[in-house]
């Protein structure tokens, strides 16, 4: 996630100008829990700051401090004071599902199983968990990143789980990359004999891992969004398909194309904003044309086009002129600087 980790806890970057920790704790909200206990390592600061007691999301926050980065079960086991002997949801703040987890967690709680997994088919199971599912939805076997994976389903970082995952996770061992891993301690339940079941997750899926992923997941965000005009736009300016521009933003002798958020107190003058484009809160694009991108906070585009499946970080200038008929792509940390002349 590089530039953007020396700066920012990843979970915190914007997607459809939200953080995805955000996304996740709206989806868990709706879900029905609302006690949430979130885990918080080295940005612990950062993630404290942006959620606060979880009010703005209608939970209750609870932060548990992870000293070492010893992985997820281990994220469990430090857990399990808060979490007494409750049935619980673990939700890896780091991945956003484009429909939540609608009725995951009612139904997991009905299924008398002692863990219930969402996975998803992928091209490239060998980067996840992978989860082997016989014809009735049970999982038989799960692999953390196996180099010959059995099947195509990786396990999507949301799993419930009752009480009983207490014992597996002080149970496994530390992997080969020095973390307790959950996929361990979901095969010593399948060993135990106790039933683990799975279900596809509905809709898309991002697992954000780099800039990419969190373009992607900004694409299938933005595919949801709906056109509502709460700042100024002047009679020169057009828009087409879904926009939302946020109140305090000013966007004149301008178009917009849709689906694009416009954060609060953005300017934009004299430029084209693309499809599938977040601009985020106090930017300013100017004499510009940006598409498919991710604009952070504070950023800055002058005089340049185009700017296409860029990210640019919070308070970072880009400047012209720059007429680069075939666009360029950026991507930049925050507060960075460029001029670009052609
Ligand atoms: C973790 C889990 C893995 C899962 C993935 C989903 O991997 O260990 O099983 O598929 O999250 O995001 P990590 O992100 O720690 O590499």
């Amino acid at each position: 996630m590089r530039p953007f980790s020396h700066t920012t806890a990843k979970q915190l970057l914007p997607v459809a100008n939200e953080p995805v920790l955000f996304h996740v704790l709206e989806a868990v909200a709706l879900s029905g829990v609302k006690d949430v206990g979130v885990v918080v390592g080295a940005t612990s600061g950062q993630i404290r700051e942006a959620v606060g007691d979880g009010s703005r999301f209608g939970v209750s926050v609870t932060y548990l401090d992870q000293r070492e980065p010893l992985g997820i079960g281990h994220a469990v086991h430090i857990s399990r004071g808060f979490l007494g002997d409750e049935d619980f949801l673990l939700f890896l703040g780091d991945n956003y599902l484009e429909k939540g987890l609608i009725d995951f967690v009612s139904r997991a709680g009905q299924s008398g199983f002692d863990a219930n997994l969402l996975v998803h088919g992928v091209t490239d199971p060998s980067r996840f968990g992978v989860a082997e599912i016989d014809g009735h939805g049970r999982v038989v076997r799960v692999e953390e990143k196996p180099p010959n994976p059995r099947s195509d389903l990786a396990l999507v970082g949301v799993y419930a789980f009752t009480p009983a995952v207490h014992e597996a996770v002080r149970s496994v061992p530390v992997s080969s990359r020095g973390e307790l891993e959950i996929t361990d301690a979901l095969q010593w339940m399948i060993d135990q004999g106790l039933p683990v079941g799975a279900e596809p997750v509905t809709g898309a899926w991002c697992d954000v891992g780099d800039v990419d992923d969190l373009l992607g997941a900004n694409r299938v965000a933005l595919g949801a969004t709906r056109g509502l005009m709460e700042g100024d736009i002047d009679s020169e300016s057009t828009v087409v398909g879904p926009v939302h521009v946020a109140e305090g933003a000013v966007v004149r002798r301008s178009h917009l194309h849709g689906p694009a958020v416009i954060g609060p107190g953005a300017v934009i003058d004299d430029s084209t904003v693309e499809g599938f484009t977040s601009i985020g809160a106090g930017c300013g694009i100017r004499g510009s044309r940006v598409g498919a991108s991710v604009v952070m906070a504070e950023a800055s585009v002058e005089r340049v086009n185009a700017l296409t499946g860029s990210f640019l970080g919070r308070g970072a200038v880009v400047s012209g002129p720059s007429t680069g008929g075939g666009g360029h792509r950026l991507v930049l940390g925050d507060h960075s600087r460029v001029w670009l002349a052609s």
